[in-house]
């Protein structure tokens, strides 16, 4: 069984870290450190190998996945050996990405465009999209195909209940509905043709009505949006031990700065606005009652790829005693990121495998906003993927 994957943001930072992970897996360059599916008990499912993942994808940018690579070595983010060790096959992966669409990405994403489809009808970009899809499954041999949205952040969708069933969606493409985003034209293609589909972005994609109904019609495994990776991870981690020891939280103050080009994107407000919704839900899902929560986003060029988040959180205990606690987090946001994409793709792959369509919820410690997921605490959402690999343990 050869798995494709085909990323949405193939030239960006997290699209070509995972990339080089994977080819590095491969070639014996590297370790499986980060890698939440190499470790137990999750290692003991039937899960495609990362190291036999084709890639492919879609980009609007002019740069390439191997110039990308040389650049998060130079911020010393990904090391420069391994960039070498694997150059031949990134030059391989370039011929396989094509140009996408931009269609109301906002300002920001078109300033990065280069080449794309735009200005043709959405029906005609959706064919684009769907014909690309499949001549890549073809030319490669690959019997699954998985597509994963790594592009830079849309907007958000003003009235996504416009969308709410699929004939509705595909009016809306019919008609040409200029308010529909790019992420969700990808998506749409993806699931009419029964391509697993993965949104790590806080975008659209395949969080509307219409499109949730026809993954459940084709039976076609979908989950998003936007990865789990650096300060929501820790808040996610941290809020239920403030919850459980009946701690009070009176104010949660994040602060993340970061310098590649998902925060040149963010600087947008229109952009910014999604990325901030996601990160500040998590701790409403968590804590009760009512509690000062900001979340703030700031683009700091020499950062590169290392995001900092600052947080400083107030709380009262016993006897109305007010006490606070503080963290740094530094963390390079490709490399946290890259080894969740390749395990979205091998456990999203494996219910693909076994006819189990729809959304994953067993993937929601995976997610910001885990779609259809209420729980946000971490290591409730781990039990959930935990009973899931319970239900599958002894199957080959
Ligand atoms: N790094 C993390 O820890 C993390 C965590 C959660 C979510 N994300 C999300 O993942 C996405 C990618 O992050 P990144 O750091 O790789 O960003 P990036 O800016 O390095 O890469 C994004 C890539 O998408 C391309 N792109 C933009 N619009 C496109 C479109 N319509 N079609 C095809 N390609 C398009 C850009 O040209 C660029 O190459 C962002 O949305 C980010 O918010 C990242």
């Amino acid at each position: 069984m050869r798995t494709g994957v085909w990323l949405i943001g193939a030239h960006g930072n997290v699209a070509t870290t995972a990339i080089v992970g994977a080819r590095a897996l491969a070639a014996g360059e590297t370790e499986t450190t980060g890698l939440v599916t190499a470790r137990d008990p999750y290692a003991r499912l039937d899960l495609p190998p990362v190291e036999e993942f084709v890639f492919g994808g879609h980009d609007i940018s002019e740069t390439s996945v191997l110039s990308t690579a040389r650049s998060l070595a130079e911020s010393a983010t990904v090391p420069l050996n391994v960039v070498q060790a694997v150059s031949d096959d990134l030059e391989r992966v370039e011929e396989r990405i094509t140009a996408g669409t931009t269609v109301n990405c906002g300002r920001a994403v078109e300033e990065l465009a280069s080449e794309t489809m735009s200005g043709t009808s959405f029906s005609n970009a959706v064919d684009r999209i769907r014909e690309d899809y499949r001549t890549f499954a073809s030319e490669q041999n690959v019997d699954r195909l998985v597509v994963v949205n790594v592009s830079s952040t849309e907007p958000r969708l003003s009235s996504p209940e416009r969308y709410d069933t699929l004939n509705a969606f595909e009016r809306a493409i019919e008609e040409d509905d200029r308010e529909l985003p790019a992420s969700s034209l990808y998506a749409y293609a993806a699931l009419v043709d029964d391509h697993p589909y993965i949104n790590f972005t806080p975008s659209t994609g395949a969080a509307l009505g219409g499109l949730k109904e026809l993954a459940e019609r084709t039976n076609v495994p979908h989950m998003g949006r936007d990865g789990k990776t650096g300060e929501t991870l820790l808040k996610s981690a941290l809020a239920p031990m403030f919850a459980q020891r009946n701690l009070q939280v009176l104010s949660w103050e994040g602060h993340n700065i970061l310098g590649n080009a998902d925060g040149q994107v963010l600087e947008d407000d229109a952009n910014k606005a999604g990325k901030l919704a996601s990160k500040g839900g998590v701790l409403d899902g968590i804590l009760e009652g009512e509690f000062h929560n900001r979340v703030r986003i700031d683009y700091t060029p020499p950062l590169g790829d290392w995001k900092t988040a600052w947080d400083d959180i107030r709380f009262r205990g016993f006897l109305g005693t007010q006490m606070k606690m503080q963290f740094t987090w530094e963390g390079s946001d490709s490399v946290l990121a890259a080894p969740l994409v390749l395990d979205l793709v091998r456990l999203i792959a494996h219910a693909d495998e076994h006819g189990e369509g729809g959304l994953q919820p067993q993937l929601a410690s995976f997610f910001k906003s885990p779609l259809g997921v209420d729980e946000h605490d971490l290591s409730r959402q781990f039990d959930m993927l935990d009973s899931y690999v319970d239900r599958h343990e002894g199957e080959t």
